[in-house]
C-alpha cells in the first residue's frame, strides 16, 4: 500500500509551526495549565515528527502585564526578580513532563522587544492604529493609571463580578475597563478617578468583515485558507458570539514603567508600553527566529511560507486573543500565515471544585514531580484520558490511581510483559519466524499465515484512526485507539493461550507470538506521544533504537500496508520489566490529604492577611488623657468641595448654640449633598489649622475600614448635636 504515503504529503501539510500559550512566569505549573495548552501540543507535534513533518514547535514564558506586576508588589520583589525565579522553574518542569518545545524563550529577551517593536512601527506607520484620548481610570493612592488586571469589575456581558480590566474569565469577552461596572483598584481597592491619556488603539471593527469570513468560511483575501469544519465548535462559537455582538477598537499601549517600550521615536511614547497582549504573540514569532538563529534555519519559512500551517494550543481563556487580535495584528502587518486552526481545551476542574491558584485548590506539576518521581506518564496518560476537549473535565487522585492500576498496569503493561517474557522464554529473546507454507488443517481449519497478515492489516487500520484523530485533535479518541490495540493483542494471547498449546503445537505459537511482538513494536511507537518515558523504556526493552521523530510512524505505516514486519525475525529483544506499577491507596490518601491541608492553610493565610490590614494597636494612655477630648454630637448642614484640592471637603456643622467648620480629606468618598444632615462625632478642642485658605476647627472622627473604605462614625439620627461623647 505505497499510496498511504503519497497521500501523507497530498491531503496534509509537510511544514507546521506550532505553538503553546506563553503561561505568566507569575508563579509555578499546575495541573490545569498542563490540561489547556501543553499536554496536547505536545502529542500533536511528536505524532507529525513521527510521520515525517518538518515541525517546529514554539514556546516561552509570558514576562509582561499585570500579571507579573502585581504578583511582584505582592512578594516585596522587583517584576525581574519574579520572571527570573518562575522563568527557569517553569522551564524546567516542562522540560521534566517531556513537553517537547524546540525552544522555550523569554519575552524580556531583546530579540523579542525588536520584534514586537518592529509590527508596532509597521502598523504605525500604515496608519492603523487610532490615536485616541480619553479617560481612563486612574488610582489616586497607587498614583497610576488602571487596566487589564489592575483593575476589576462587573461584566457588562455577563454580570459576573470579577472581571478584569481586559477580560471577563467566565465570559471571556474581551472588555476594556472603562466597560466594568463598579469599577476598584486591584492594589488599593479603592474606586478609581477618570484622568485623561493617549493611547493607539487597533480598530477592530474594521476588520470584522474579513474576520468574519476567515473564521466562519476560513476564506482569506477571496482563497480557501482553512476547513472551518476542522474548527472545535466551542471555539467557533466563542468567535461567533465577539463578531454579532460588534468588535471594539482595543488599545494596543499602555502606561506601565514594565513592558516593551513603545518605539521612542514615536510622538508621545515616552513612559507607554505595549500592551502584554500585543507583545506576548510575537513572543512566539521571536522565539521561532531565536530558533532559527541557533539552528541555522530560516524563521520565514514557518512564519511566511503559505505551504507552513499555523497552529496554536491554547486554554478557552485565550481564544479573543488567538482568533482576534492577534490575525488582525498578523494580517495588518502582511506577509505572515494566519492559523489555520486554534484548537482551544476548554478548563480541567479538580477533586469536584473549579481549580484556583489564590484558595490554594491546585495540584503543582513541580511538586508532583518531586513527590512522585517515575509516574510523569501516569500524569500525563490521566490527564490526556479526561483532556477537556469539548467540555469541561476533571481530574481526581482516584481517578489518577485507576487510570493507572486497571489500564496502564492491567491492560498494556500486562500485554507487554507476557509478550516479553515469553519471548524470551521459548525463543531465547529471538522473534520467531514462521513458515508460510505450513499447513493448519490440525488446528480447526484456520489458516495462519492469512490470519498472521489480516491481524497487521487490522493493526495498520487502528493506527490509521489513530492517526486521523489526533489530526483532527481527538486526542482522548487517539489514546482510547492505543488502549484497544493492547486490549487486541491481549485478546490474541488470551484466545491462543501459548503457554497451555506451545509442546503440542509451536508452529501456532510462533505465529502468535510473531503477531504479538508487531504489536508491542507497534505500541513503542504509537505510545511516544502520550507517553514518552514509557515509550523510551519499551524500546529499550526491545532492543530498539531509540524514536528520533524522524518519520518513524510513518515506516510503521508504510511496513504494515506492504506486508513487511516492523520487528524483524531473528531481532533478540532484551529482558522483561514491567512498564508499570501499581500504585496503592495510601498514595492516593497523602495526595488528597496534601491538597486539603494546603486548602485550608491557604484560607488561614488569607484571613490573617486581612488582620495585619488593621493598623496595630497603639500604647496605654490614662483617663485623664482621653478626657482632654471634648467630644460632642455635630449635624452637618452644608458640605462642599475646596477649590483647587480635589481631597479637601469644606464642612459646616451645627455643634448645640455654636456653628463650626471644618475641612476634611473625605471628598473622593462622600458626595457633599448626600452628607447634609448626617450626624457625626465632632472632636471640638483641636487647635485650629488653616487649609488651603479655609480655617479648620476640629475635626470629624472616621472610621477606616481594611479595604481603605471610610465611614462616620454616626450616633443615632435623633441624638440631638451638641450632646457630649465621653
Ligand atoms: N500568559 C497568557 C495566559 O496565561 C497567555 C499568553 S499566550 C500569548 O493567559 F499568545 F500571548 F503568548
Ligand atoms: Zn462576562
Amino acid at each position: 500500500m505505497y499510496f498511504k504515503r503519497n497521500l501523507e504529503s497530498m491531503y496534509f501539510p509537510d511544514r507546521y509551526l506550532v505553538t503553546s500559550a506563553l503561561p505568566y512566569a507569575n508563579g509555578p505549573l499546575h495541573l490545569g495549565h498542563l490540561a489547556g495548552a501543553y499536554l496536547s501540543a505536545d502529542a500533536y507535534v511528536r505524532f507529525q515528527r513521527l510521520m515525517g513533518k518538518d515541525i517546529v514547535y514554539v514556546c516561552g514564558s509570558d514576562e509582561y502585564g499585570a500579571a507579573i506586576t502585581i504578583r511582584a508588589r505582592k512578594d516585596g520583589v522587583t517584576p525581574q526578580q519574579i520572571v527570573d525565579k518562575y522563568h527557569f522553574l517553569i522551564k524546567d518542569t516542562f522540560e521534566k513532563i517531556g513537553i517537547s518545545f524546540d525552544i522555550y524563550h523569554r519575552t524580556t529577551a531583546e530579540i523579542h522587544a525588536e520584534t514586537s517593536q518592529e509590527f508596532f512601527r509597521n502598523l504605525y506607520n500604515k496608519g492603523e492604529f487610532e490615536e485616541i484620548e480619553s479617560e481612563q481610570y486612574y488610582d489616586e493612592e497607587a498614583n497610576m493609571f488602571l487596566a487589564d488586571r489592575y483593575i476589576s469589575g462587573t461584566c457588562p456581558n455577563c454580570g459576573f463580578e470579577e472581571a478584569y480590566g481586559d477580560q471577563c474569565e467566565q465570559c471571556g469577552s474581551s472588555l476594556s475597563s472603562t466597560e466594568l461596572k463598579n469599577p476598584k483598584s486591584t492594589i488599593t481597592g479603592s474606586t478609581p478617578v477618570l484622568r485623561s491619556t493617549k493611547h493607539w488603539y487597533l480598530p477592530l471593527d474594521k476588520n470584522e468583515d474579513w474576520l468574519r469570513g476567515w473564521l466562519k468560511n476560513g476564506e482569506l483575501d477571496g482563497e480557501p485558507h482553512h476547513d472551518p469544519k476542522e474548527w472545535k465548535n466551542h471555539v467557533l462559537g466563542q468567535c461567533m458570539s465577539w463578531l454579532d455582538g460588534g468588535l471594539q477598537p482595543r488599545s494596543m499601549t499602555r502606561d506601565l514603567d514594565w513592558g516593551v517600550d513603545v518605539p521612542q521615536e514615536i510622538e508621545g511614547a515616552k513612559g507607554k508600553k505595549l500592551y502584554v497582549w500585543m507583545d506576548a504573540p510575537i513572543g512566539y514569532i521571536s522565539a521561532t527566529k531565536q530558533w532559527a538563529k541557533d539552528h541555522n534555519k530560516d524563521w520565514k519559512d514557518y512564519w511566511q511560507n503559505p505551504k507552513s500551517a499555523l497552529i496554536h494550543f491554547i486554554g478557552k481563556d485565550n481564544i479573543v486573543f488567538h482568533c482576534v487580535t492577534f490575525p488582525a495584528i498578523l494580517k495588518l502587518h502582511g506577509d505572515f500565515n494566519l492559523p489555520v486552526n486554534v484548537p482551544a481545551n476548554q478548563f480541567m476542574n479538580l477533586e469536584g471544585k473549579k481549580l484556583s491558584t489564590s484558595k490554594g485548590w491546585a495540584v503543582w506539576v513541580h511538586e508532583y514531580l518531586d513527590d512522585l518521581p517515575g509516574k510523569e506518564d501516569v500524569l500525563r496518560y490521566t490527564l490526556f484520558k479526561n483532556m477537556p476537549e469539548q467540555r469541561d473535565s476533571e481530574f481526581t487522585w482516584k481517578g489518577w490511581q485507576e487510570a493507572n492500576n486497571s489500564e496502564l498496569v492491567n491492560n498494556l503493561g500486562n500485554f507487554v510483559n507476557r509478550v516479553l517474557v515469553l519471548t524470551n522464554k521459548y525463543y531465547d529473546g529471538k522473534v520467531p519466524d514462521f513458515d508460510p507454507d505450513i499447513d493448519f488443517s490440525g488446528s480447526e481449519g484456520v489458516d495462519m499465515p492469512m490470519w498472521h497478515d489480516s491481524e497487521l492489516l487490522a493493526l495498520f487500520d487502528q493506527i490509521d484512526a489513530y492517526s486521523n484523530s489526533i489530526r483532527s485533535y481527538d486526542f482522548r479518541g487517539a489514546l482510547r485507539t492505543v488502549m484497544d490495540i493492547s486490549s487486541a493483542g491481549n485478546s490474541i494471547l488470551q484466545q491462543n493461550e501459548p503457554w497451555k498449546v506451545v509442546k503440542e503445537d509451536p508452529e501456532l505459537v510462533k505465529v502468535v507470538m510473531n503477531v504479538c511482538l508487531q504489536y508491542v513494536t507497534a505500541l513503542s511507537i504509537i505510545l511516544e506521544p502520550f507517553v514518552p518515558f514509557s515509550s523510551k523504556k519499551l524500546r529499550q526493552l526491545l532492543n530498539l533504537e531509540e524514536l528520533h521523530g524522524d518519520g518513524e510512524l510513518l515506516e510503521l505505516l508504510g511496513n504494515l500496508a506492504e506486508g513487511e514486519l516492523p520487528l524483524r525475525t531473528g531481532h533478540t529483544i532484551g529482558k522483561a520489566e514491567h512498564l508499570f506499577s501499581r500504585i496503592d491507596d495510601d498514595i492516593v490518601e497523602a495526595q488528597v490529604e496534601k491538597l486539603r491541608k494546603r486548602s485550608e492553610l491557604n484560607n488561614e493565610e488569607a484571613k490573617q492577611d486581612e488582620e495585619i490590614s488593621f493598623p496595630p494597636f497603639l500604647e496605654e494612655i490614662q483617663f485623664e488623657d482621653f478626657s482632654k477630648l471634648d467630644l460632642r454630637i455635630g449635624e452637618i448642614i452644608e458640605a462642599k468641595k475646596v477649590k483647587k484640592a480635589d481631597k479637601l471637603l469644606e464642612i459646616k456643622l451645627k455643634v448645640g448654640p455654636e456653628e463650626r467648620t471644618v475641612v476634611s480629606g473625605i471628598a473622593k468618598h462622600f458626595i457633599p449633598e448626600e452628607i447634609t444632615g448626617q450626624k457625626v462625632v465632632y472632636l471640638a478642642n483641636l487647635a485650629p489649622k488653616k487649609l488651603r485658605g479655609v480655617v479648620s476647627q476640629g475635626m470629624i472622627l472616621m472610621a477606616e475600614g481594611p479595604d481603605g473604605n471610610l465611614s462616620f462614625v454616626a450616633p443615632p439620627g435623633n441624638m440631638e448635636a451638641g450632646s457630649k461623647v465621653s
